[in-house]
């Protein structure tokens, strides 16, 4: 009975586990960024502490949304052709998860 109450809080803890730090880290973020939770501290772009409780993003040009924060990590031009931030050509899926994680930290 112990070991399948173990097994649960195992599963529990995985399934709201997210790869948004990793992710980050293996692309490069935050050598333009410094992000919490991640190691590194890039200067070139924005700190990103408190971005997820932020109304918009990219100098107040996009609405903070989890749609829009996933497709700004995906390509930052489509949604601010004026952003200075390269596209970095992360896949959807992973774009998705970090912006997950962006949304976390309020
Ligand atoms: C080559 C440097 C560089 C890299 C690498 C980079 N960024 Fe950026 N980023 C910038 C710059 C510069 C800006 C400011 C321009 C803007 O907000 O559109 C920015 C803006 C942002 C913003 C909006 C910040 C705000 O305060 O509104 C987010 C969110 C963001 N980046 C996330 C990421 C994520 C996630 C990654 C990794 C997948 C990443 N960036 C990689 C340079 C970079």
């Amino acid at each position: 009975m112990l070991a399948l109450g173990i097994t649960l809080l195992f599963l529990a803890a995985c399934k709201k586990s997210n790869r948004g730090p990793q992710l980050i880290e293996q692309y490069g973020c935050t050598t333009c960024h410094t992000i919490p939770g991640v190691e590194g501290h890039g200067a070139i772009g924005p700190r990103l502490e408190g971005i997820g409780a932020r109304p918009a993003i990219s100098n107040g040009k996009v609405p903070n949304t989890p749609e829009n924060m996933a497709k700004f990590i995906h390509e930052p031009a489509s949604l601010n052709p004026s952003s200075s931030m390269p596209a970095l050509n992360i896949p959807d899926a992973d774009a998705q998860e970090i912006a997950e994680y962006l949304r976390t930290l309020k």
